[in-house]
């Protein structure tokens, strides 16, 4: 495109992009606003990031009378929870038996040498999910969920399988620390397998999930460094290394290794990463993932609260995405590979699946076992890879 016709399109589009510095929009390069030097100058981004922890922080008191008072305490201290034997050990059987049969749509991403396969939890799938549909519909689970969400919007819900060292790539770029967004969002997942070290499991600094002052200097400084970042961080993820950490005045990063039945929930502002596999490994879990506009002070009143909205927002928003990728208009990363089971080697453009055929989804029990550990270094990022939706 000329210069001409990009300067046209660029003042059609400042009323959408200065709209945007008002909504989780989080992309410095793709949007004039938050990528200016300087704006950011004059804190434009340390204040995003300050203005939405202030107002999570009021929304997650209007929400606290939903979950216990001891996991609220260790929550607002870590960012983090884990939860060993989640659930009664006959009504894990019976979930993971009825996961273990499903066969549903499903779409997969290559990221690095990782493979990720997401099965959307819509209404027809968890027709088909009776221990399932309970767990995710109880008060309970939503109590805790939209209370680290800090939003009562409702969760998008999958079953997700993590393949490592299943694709012919660099480095997962995912095992790299790095905080998901400039605001407080939930992530959470209830492994239906063991996860030990070697397998690379979810690995989090405790704490970081607070902005304190230095850490809103970090913020400033990288808004205004980000054209030398890796793609990612350009698009707003930031990525950190252990050294800055430190730095930072956070702790040591803890890596979650964990039995089956155990129930991580995190706030993905704190720094966070796929810890390293050491062999080729599968992981299956059911996966929930909460984020909302950060600006808004309520945590209701959003079309999703509409049930059938609601249940239906990752095959929506994939829809939206197949639409606007097919015009040119943005990119689609998650690829259909039809009906599979979450056990099923990876099909993706990109999997390499001899290395990886999964045997059936082993039994496992027992308690969590955080452990300390350091994940590798930060890594150049590809620009093909991509988060979750
Ligand atoms: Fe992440």
């Amino acid at each position: 495109m000329g210069s001409w016709p990009r300067l046209a399109t660029r003042i059609l589009l400042a009323p959408v992009h200065l709209a945007a510095v008002a909504s989780a929009s989080r992309s410095f390069g793709r949007n004039p606003f938050l990528g200016s030097d300087r704006l950011n100058r004059w804190g434009l981004h340390a204040r995003r990031v300050a203005v939405a922890q202030r107002l999570a922080q009021h929304r997650r008191e209007r929400l606290a009378p939903a979950l216990p008072a001891a996991d609220r305490e260790v929550f607002e201290r870590d960012g983090i929870l884990v939860k060993p034997d989640f659930l009664p050990p006959e009504s894990f059987a019976r979930l993971r038996a009825e996961i273990a049969a499903l066969r549903a749509p499903a779409r997969e991403v290559v990221q690095g040498d990782a493979v990720s396969r997401l099965l959307p939890l819509s209404p027809a799938v968890l027709e088909r999910l009776p221990e399932t549909r309970a767990l995710v519909t109880s008060p309970a689970w939503r109590g805790l969920l939209d209370y680290v969400a800090s939003t009562r919007v409702g969760p998008l819900l999958f079953i997700q399988t993590i393949y490592s060292h299943a694709a012919l790539g660099e480095e997962d770029p995912q095992t790299v620390l790095h905080s998901d967004t400039f605001y407080p969002s939930m992530k959470c997942w209830l492994y239906l397998q063991d996860v030990p070290a070697e397998d690379g499991p979810f690995v989090y600094v405790p704490g970081s999930h607070r902005a304190t002052p230095r850490r809103l200097w970090w913020e400033r400084e990288r808004s205004l460094s980000w054209r030398q970042g890796d793609d990612h961080s350009r698009r707003g993820s930031l990525r950190v290394t252990p050294a800055m950490i430190r730095r930072l005045g956070y702790g040591e990063p803890v890596t979650c290794a964990a039995r089956a039945n155990t129930l991580v929930i995190a706030d993905t502002y704190g720094f966070h990463a796929r810890g390293p596999s050491s062999r080729p490994s599968t992981r299956v879990a059911l996966w929930a993932q909460g984020r909302r506009n950060p600006f808004l002070p309520w945590t209701g009143f959003s079309p999703t609260t509409v049930r059938a909205i609601g249940d239906r927002q990752a095959v929506l928003f994939w829809k939206l995405t197949d639409w606007l990728a097919h015009r040119g208009l943005g990119r689609q990363p998650w690829r259909d590979v039809g009906v599979v089971n979450p056990m099923d080697p990876p099909l993706g453009q990109g999997a390499t699946s001899p290395a990886m055929v999964p045997g059936p989804m082993p039994a496992g029990k027992g308690s969590a076992t955080p452990v300390a550990g350091t994940p590798k270094p930060a890594a150049a990022v590809p620009p093909g890879a991509a988060p979750v939706p």
